[in-house]
């Protein structure tokens, strides 16, 4: 499948939706590969000829000998990770040069005082704690909105040792404020000699792929290359948009893509928002069609609902519709890709959210993701007739068990925004396009 012009993959979820599949699959027509939001708070798992990878940073892109990868300057950087997902991508016999690899030299750089202040964080907000994947992603943007970030381009500067130890001097300070505990840890984290070794080692590998690649992306967009935005986590993640505080520091949508690449919406053909067909979440915060009995349980073993960066078991329940309504919304998303039927297969019921009541209204979209509400918002469900026959194995919608046909046209009609893509299993041919 090949999409011509410039189109982003964005979640319409709180993530995990298995955008990694399309993404990699599009990245192989694709010139450019932009990743433009978060960090190494996300993951994703491709399985191709070289073997299986766990990224949390790399593009995907990174497969197309003929595509040049980019890390946004919007992206939480860390160096360490992304040397380590360099260093396994070349044993196991990829390229990787500042020939498919460019990253921003506007990007600023998790920094190991981010991460424990992340974690400071969570621990002081006890019961309300945001649940984040650990990886500093909200210090580092903070850092970045104080303008006191350090970044790629700093690498490259001859002072960027100096730089470091003056940071370190006050983040120690910040720290000790902030370790009520006085976990010893701490110490060993901010350590002086190891920051400089780790960070020595990261620019040797990282400096000849250090660059601004704005002028590069816009040059190709003039061009009508093949531009593909790469999104991490999800739309009900958006630190703006989203169920704040239970949100991500970034933004995931078209928004992000446009701030990390200075295109606009006119520039761009297809957002598409990649959907799972029920509905999952790791980390706090309101989930209004959450199952947490049996049902819950049984989507959560079939379909493997358990995070690719912590591991942790997702929250699972019936696909929230006005949610889904909301994100098309916010998000820009003239497209949809469905994943992850097959695990319906399974199930002895399936229902769908069609809209809430919120103090003896009815809400077909969500008209705020504010956490409140979005907590008291009671979900209407609509029960779907089940299908006898699965559609894993099939290899046309149009031979899908007819039920199966029918929730997708379902959601489609309900949201007016078309499936154009369907997934029914985690192989990359496990996929329809329904795209002319
Ligand atoms: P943070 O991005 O690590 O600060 O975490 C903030 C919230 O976003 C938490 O609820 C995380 O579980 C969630 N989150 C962050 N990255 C991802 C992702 O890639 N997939 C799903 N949830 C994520």
């Amino acid at each position: 499948m090949k999409l011509k012009g410039t189109n982003i993959v964005i979640d319409t979820a709180w993530g995990d939706s298995g955008k990694g599949k399309f993404v990699d699959v599009f990245s192989h027509s694709a010139d450019l590969v932009v990743r433009f939001n978060g960090g190494a708070n996300a993951g994703h798992t491709v399985v191709n000829d070289y073997g299986e990878f766990k990224f949390h940073l790399i593009p995907t892109g990174i497969f197309n000998p003929n595509a040049l990868s980019i890390l946004a300057g919007s992206v939480a950087l860390s160096p360490l990770t992304l040397v380590s997902e360099i260093e396994e991508l070349r044993k196991k016999s990829v390229k990787i040069s500042e020939k498919n690899l460019l990253i921003s030299e506007y990007a600023h750089i998790i920094m190991p005082w981010h991460i424990a202040r992340d974690t400071l964080r969570e621990t002081a907000r006890g019961a309300s704690k945001v649940g984040t994947t650990g990886r500093g992603i909200g210090p580092l943007y903070a850092d970045r909105t104080e303008r006191i970030g350090v970044r790629m381009g700093d690498m490259l500067r001859e002072n960027f040792e100096e730089i470091i130890l003056r940071e370190l001097a006050w983040q120690k300070q910040l720290i000790s404020i902030m370790n009520v505990n006085n976990d010893d840890i701490y110490g060993e984290m901010l350590d002086k000699d190891k920051i400089l070794a780790d960070f020595r080692a990261a620019k040797e590998v990282l400096a000849p792929m250090i660059g601004n690649p704005l002028p590069i992306i816009w040059k190709a967009q003039k061009e009508g290359a093949n531009i593909l935005g790469e999104g991490a986590q999800g739309m009900l993640l958006d630190i703006d948009l989203g169920t704040y505080p239970y949100v991500t520091s970034s933004h995931p949508g078209i928004t992000g893509f446009s701030i990390a690449t200075g295109l606009q919406q006119n520039d761009i053909q297809r957002v598409i928002g990649v959907t799972k067909a029920y509905q999952t979440r790791v980390g706090s915060g309101p989930m209004p069609t959450e199952l947490t009995g049996k049902v819950g349980d049984k989507l959560r073993e079939l379909g493997n609902e358990y995070g690719a960066t912590t591991g942790r078991p997702r929250r699972c329940g019936w696909l929230d519709l006005p949610a889904l309504r909301y994100s098309l919304q916010i998000g820009g998303i003239n497209s949809i890709a469905l994943t992850k039927i097959d695990i319906l297969d399974g199930m002895d019921e399936i229902k769908i959210c069609t809209h809430y009541e919120h103090n003896s209204r009815r809400y077909d979209t969500l008209p705020t993701a504010d956490a409140e509400f979005m907590a008291e918002a009671k979900p209407i469900y609509k029960t779907m007739p089940r299908w006898q026959s699965p559609t894993e194995g099939i290899k046309n919608f149009i031979d899908f068990p007819k039920e199966a046909q029918k929730y997708v046209k379902f959601i489609e009609d309900s949201v007016g925004v078309k499936v154009e893509i369907i997934s029914n299993g985690p192989a990359r041919n496990e996929v329809f396009y329904r795209i002319e």
